[in-house]
């Protein structure tokens, strides 16, 4: 598949981490949305960003991606320091990132909108097109080449050429995943991909998220509520409570820590274990997605 961009290197290996946070704080007035989070997130490696309502996680994607600059703290992308920079310059260094609401141009296709994600890699603008056609039209020819090539990956073929507002909501998050994909990222955020679809919606979402991993080996961040969702798939997970980091493990690790289930479940455990076993879960069962994206939030602060 032409699209392989990275090397897929193990999950957690040793190899230097794609990007490092350290000791982050973001205050809104008397606020503390973020409050002294770090951690890092290893080549290749899904990472996931859990928390109540309100707990700090858009807001963390916010000061990675340069919509908001931190208080205190560190953000380094592949070793460059990304605190002070603008969201596009951001972007141009390799992070690519979905929203919680959908962020696309409803009236354009989705060629079109992929396209979009691309523009960074466009070189030649309208007057190089105009005094350099042959050049600016191969560079053309080239984008589109590797749009054609996410559609494929996403299977979107059916609705290339439709206004990505008539489209079904669960295909409409597909698009802005291959939006974010269209820039090449050696990060991709995620915030909540699975927000608001059904089961069927959801276990597909899953399955491009870990091709993304897998195949083409792009380190990922995912914020999500659904928990069974991110138990499955994840491959370490932070936690966080009004903008504190509680726990930061493997999904085995954080769904047995104490702080955990006292903090953010209001004492329930994360994922039932199966009934006959004998308290060991693997986090790797894939019957245990649910799609309720409220599931995880009772108990959270409005
Ligand atoms: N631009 C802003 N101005 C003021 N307060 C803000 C702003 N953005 C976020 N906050 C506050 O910061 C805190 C964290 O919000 P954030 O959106 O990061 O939470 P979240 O974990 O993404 O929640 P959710 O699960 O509901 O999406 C909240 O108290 C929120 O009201
Ligand atoms: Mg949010």
């Amino acid at each position: 598949m032409g699209l392989v961009s990275a090397d897929p290197g193990s999950p957690g290996a040793a190899a230097a981490p794609v990007l490092e946070v350290d000791d982050v704080h973001l205050s809104f007035g008397a606020v503390k949305a973020v409050n002294g989070v770090g951690f890092t997130v290893g080549a290749g490696e899904l990472f996931a960003v859990i928390g109540p309502n309100g707990a700090g996680k858009t807001s963390i994607f916010n000061v990675l991606s340069g919509v908001y600059r931190p208080q205190r703290g560190q953000v380094r992308l592949e070793g460059r320091s990304l605190v002070g920079l603008r969201p596009p310059a951001i972007a141009r260094l390799g992070m690519a990132r979905t929203f919680q609401n959908i962020e696309l141009f409803t009236n354009l296709t989705v060629i079109d909108n992929l396209m979009l994600g691309r523009h960074q890699h466009l070189r030649y603008g309208t007057l190089a097109a105009m005094l350099w056609v042959g050049r600016a039209r191969n560079e053309e020819l080239r984008h589109r080449r590797r749009v054609e090539e996410i559609i494929d990956f996403l299977e979107l073929a059916q609705w290339r050429r439709m206004p990505v507002g008539l489209l079904p909501y669960g295909v409409q998050k597909r698009v802005e995943l291959g939006r974010a994909l269209a820039m090449e990222p050696r990060l991709l955020l995620l915030d909540e991909p699975v927000a608001g679809m059904n089961l069927e919606e959801t276990e597909d979402m899953a399955r491009y998220i870990l091709d993304i991993r897998d195949e083409l080996g792009i380190s990922m961040i995912m914020v999500e509520h659904d928990m069974g969702l991110v138990m499955d798939i994840a491959d370490r997970v932070l936690v966080l409570d009004f903008g504190t980091p509680v726990a930061i493990g493997t999904p085995a690790e954080v769904q047995r820590d104490p702080e955990v289930i006292r903090a953010y479940l209001g004492g329930e455990a994360l994922q039932e274990p199966p009934s006959d076993s004998t308290g060991e879960t693997t986090g790797e069962t894939t019957g245990e997605t649910t799609a309720d994206p409220a599931a995880a939030g009772e108990g959270a602060p409005a």
